[in-house]
């Protein structure tokens, strides 16, 4: 199926960022949106493969090769320098240290995170995913766009996820790193894992992954008119939620007083 158009490529989020303390302010609202893909592709890749597949007629072999390459990559990619000499980190330990590099604040990520440890998430409902964040200090933008992602994780349907996954996310974030890439805002020698970690989706996402996960989709609509009707549907939702999670940070950066942050 193709794209719907998003018309997200010319957002003026990238252009609103303009300095250190805006790179701080938009990496500290988006860090929530990195540690919900990871959940998600992890809850789609739990909905893909489960159970050991017996029937060899089951046409799912395309998506499960797609997700399990790419949760492989998100959860142990060839790391950059870092300061635990790990030669493999996650997208999300690196998205930590860029972060740290250009002094954002982790605080509530990691509150986030502690509280999830051992919790195997995907078997978590939408309403139990969303208490998780209760008594957390989270940017209202990042708060509504994860209760989106929870909403797609509880349907526990491969189709639904998968729409979400490719065209929520996997389609949308290059032009927007390329963006920030480009007003070279802190030099790579001062921020190497942030200049690692927008390289690598603009060529990762655009090359390869986004490619792969519209294929995913396809496979699984399975050739029904329903099925894709179902995932039409939802590609503009997950378009729409991207475009309010954007929308809401753009008016943290750019309206005096206007970065609420709820608990
Ligand atoms: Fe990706």
């Amino acid at each position: 199926m193709n794209p719907p158009v998003s018309g997200l490529q010319d957002h003026p989020l990238a252009g609103a960022i303009q300095n250190l303390a805006e790179l701080r302010l938009f990496m500290e609202h988006h860090v929530f949106a990195v540690w919900d893909f990871l959940l998600l592709a992890k809850a789609l890749q739990h909905q893909l493969t489960r159970a050991p597949r017996s029937d060899q007629s089951c046409r799912l072999d395309g998506a499960i090769a797609v997700i399990n390459r790419i949760v492989a990559e998100e959860e142990s990619d060839q790391a950059p320098a870092n300061p635990f000499g790990a030669s493999r980190l996650s997208h999300l330990q690196i998205y930590l240290l860029a972060m740290q590099e250009v002094g954002a604040s982790t605080s509530s990520i990691q509150q986030l995170m502690a509280r999830l440890q051992g919790i195997e998430t995907w078997a978590l409902s939408g309403a139990e995913l969303c208490a998780v964040l209760d008594g957390v200090a989270i940017p209202e933008p990042s708060r509504r766009f994860m209760a989106f992602t929870f909403q797609v994780i509880g349907s526990a349907d491969a189709l639904t996820m998968a729409v979400a996954f490719t065209h929520g996310r996997e389609l949308l974030v290059p032009s927007l790193f390329q963006a920030l890439l480009d007003r070279a805002l802190i030099p790579p020698q001062r921020a190497p894992s942030l200049h690692w970690y927008l390289t690598r989706h603009i060529d990762l996402d655009g090359d390869d992954h986004g490619p792969g996960a519209l294929a995913m989709v396809d496979e699984l609509c399975h050739h029904s008119p329903f099925r894709l009707l179902i995932a039409q549907v939802m590609a503009r939702r997950a378009v729409e939620a991207r475009r309010q999670f954007w929308d809401g940070i753009h008016r943290s950066l750019t309206i005096p007083g206007q970065a609420p942050i709820t608990v």
